[in-house]
């Protein structure tokens, strides 16, 4: 066990509210316990570029509050290609970097998996930091508390005017192949029905459930499609819904990028602040090519590559039970 004394540390992939709490907690641990820290501009883009700068803990003043990335982030080709692993590579020993915390998705610790196996004497920590949600080892991963409390803002407000007028929505979330985002607002706004990528659901039987509704004097609906939902997209499904229904009127919205902004939540400062401070703690014990994660309240170390591996993140089963009870 070699030991550590300079970490980099980069947010890389989509971004993802809490992203800051943790890169303060990542720095201050790293000083408190006599590392140097040098931060890393756009993810593996900077390494690539030898853009990175020396960080104190004034570095990280005020951010615990702000979205976004303070690091800025970025998707990077290069580094996927031998050359750019090794440009990078060579940037860091200039400048001492003896070990890495990179933050973000699947795609973020792919490349650090990879880049770890090629030059092992740079430690690599992951710290699981996407609104997605969608990792093996954490139950909860940065963002995804966030992201989905804007949702449900965003879709309480929708459901006002879809009342007010009799509507019914058709609504995009993001998540890639998750349903995750999907799935918890879903259940909080009440919505009548949920796509998701998880869990096939035939348009019939989409149909049949809205006819049902309205049967039932329901006056507004909410379907949410989860954008890896393999229906063909929210605009398909709602046109394949309005031939087979002509007494609703039909609207259909994509929330978009706004599902990535905003103040970190409660739950994404603590999430962050606990999952930089054990990254850190676990590169001064020696550890690398890990993750750190939350298990039942717990945070534990899983290997990259289980963390890449068992990728089919499972959606809860009674949350899946009850979208169709508690929508009736
Ligand atoms: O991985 C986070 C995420 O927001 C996904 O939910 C979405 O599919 C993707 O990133 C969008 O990526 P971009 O911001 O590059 O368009």
């Amino acid at each position: 066990m070699h030991k550590i004394s300079k970490i980099a540390v980069l947010t890389s992939g989509g971004d993802a509210p809490g992203m800051n709490p943790c890169i303060r907690a990542v720095v201050r641990t790293a000083l408190y316990n006599g590392l140097e820290v040098v931060g890393v501009r756009q993810g593996y883009k900077g390494l690539i570029e030898n853009d990175m700068y020396d960080m104190s803990t004034r570095s990280v003043s005020n951010i615990l509050n702000l979205g976004g990335t303070i690091l800025k982030t970025a998707r990077c080709l290069p580094f996927k290609e031998d050359a750019g692993m090794d440009t990078a590579y060579k940037h860091l020993k200039e400048r001492g970097v003896d070990a890495l915390v990179v933050i973000g998705g699947d795609g973020t610790f792919t490349g650090a998996l990879r880049f770890s196996r090629k030059f092992p004497d740079i430690a690599v920590m992951g710290v699981p930091g996407t609104i997605d949600n969608d990792l093996c080892g954490s139950t909860y991963t940065l963002g995804f508390d966030t992201a989905t409390n804007t949702v449900i803002e965003a879709i309480d407000k929708i459901r006002d005017t879809a009342d007010a007028h009799d509507r019914l929505f058709f609504i995009e979330v993001m998540g890639r192949d998750s349903g995750a985002i999907a799935l918890r607002a879903g259940i909080s706004c009440g919505a009548e029905a949920i796509l998701l990528p998880e869990k096939q659901t035939a348009i019939e039987d989409l149909i049949k459930n809205l006819k049902e509704g309205k049967s039932n004097k329901k006056s507004s609906s909410i379907v949410i499609v989860a954008e890896g939902d393999k229906n063909g997209g929210v605009y398909d499904v709602a046109k394949a819904v309005q031939k087979e229904i002509n007494d609703y009127d039909i609207k259909v919205t994509i929330l978009g990028h706004l599902q990535r902004g905003g103040s970190p939540s409660s739950f994404d400062r603590i999430l962050g602040s606990r999952l930089g401070f054990a990254a850190v703690n676990a590169l001064i014990a020696g550890e690398t090519q890990k993750m750190v994660g939350l298990q039942a309240n717990h945070i534990l170390l899983t290997s990259l590559e289980d963390a890449l591996n068992n990728h089919e993140f499972k959606l809860e089963a009674d949350l899946l039970q009850m979208v169709e009870v508690l929508s009736i």
